[in-house]
């Protein structure tokens, strides 16, 4: 190789040298400079799930101030008392099935709200389970179908080791 050539390749291998460097630099610098405009929403994109409100929280919250107030008497969710424990109930009522063209669910909030209509209607599981105990259930004939929900998402939550509502 002469001198000026070689030359000519050391210019090259410096200017290819430089151009990657540049390139280097190019596509760092972008993230370098992100950082500030990256860190607060990294870290207040997790912060609010854990302690925001989503609706399965507020539903929880209401079932178990519901459970607390009307059913917590008679009814713990894992222990039979006055009432039968109701973990599980809404499968129980499930498995029971459709009756007069009511679902098992149907009639589950139907007893809620005043178990004498599907004793009435003889549903068979609701005839069976009339005679668990002597004494009687409440009625609750203002408690809507969501909030019958809220209590039973809050009944079988104990079961995923949530605090249970003892009275
Ligand atoms: C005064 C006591 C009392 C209160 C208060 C009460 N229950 Fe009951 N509940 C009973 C009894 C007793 C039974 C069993 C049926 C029977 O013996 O007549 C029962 C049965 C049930 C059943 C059927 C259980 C099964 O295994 O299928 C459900 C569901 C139920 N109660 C839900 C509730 C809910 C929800 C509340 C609150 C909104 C509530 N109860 C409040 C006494 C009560």
């Amino acid at each position: 190789m002469n001198q000026p050539n070689r030359q000519r390749a050391e210019l090259a291998v410096i200017v290819l040298f430089i151009i990657i460097i540049s390139i280097l630099v190019w596509n760092i610098t972008p993230y370098t400079s992100m950082p500030p405009r990256v860190e607060p929403v990294t870290e207040s994109a997790p912060s609010p799930s854990p302690t925001a409100k989503t609706p399965a929280d507020e539903q929880w919250k209401h079932g178990k101030e519901l459970f607390k107030s009307n059913c917590a008497s008679c009814h713990n969710p894992k222990v039979a008392q006055t009432g039968p424990a109701l973990m599980g109930v809404a499968r129980r009522w499930e498995d029971a099935g459709s009756y007069q063209g009511k679902t098992g669910k149907q009639w589950l909030y139907a007893w809620i709200k005043d178990w004498h209509e599907p004793v009435g209607a003889k549903y068979p599981y609701a005839v069976t389970i009339q005679n668990y105990s002597p004494s009687e259930m409440n009625m609750f004939p203002t408690l809507k179908d969501e909030d019958i929900d809220a209590i039973l998402h809050y009944v079988e939550a104990s079961q995923a080791g949530q605090p249970v509502a003892m009275h």
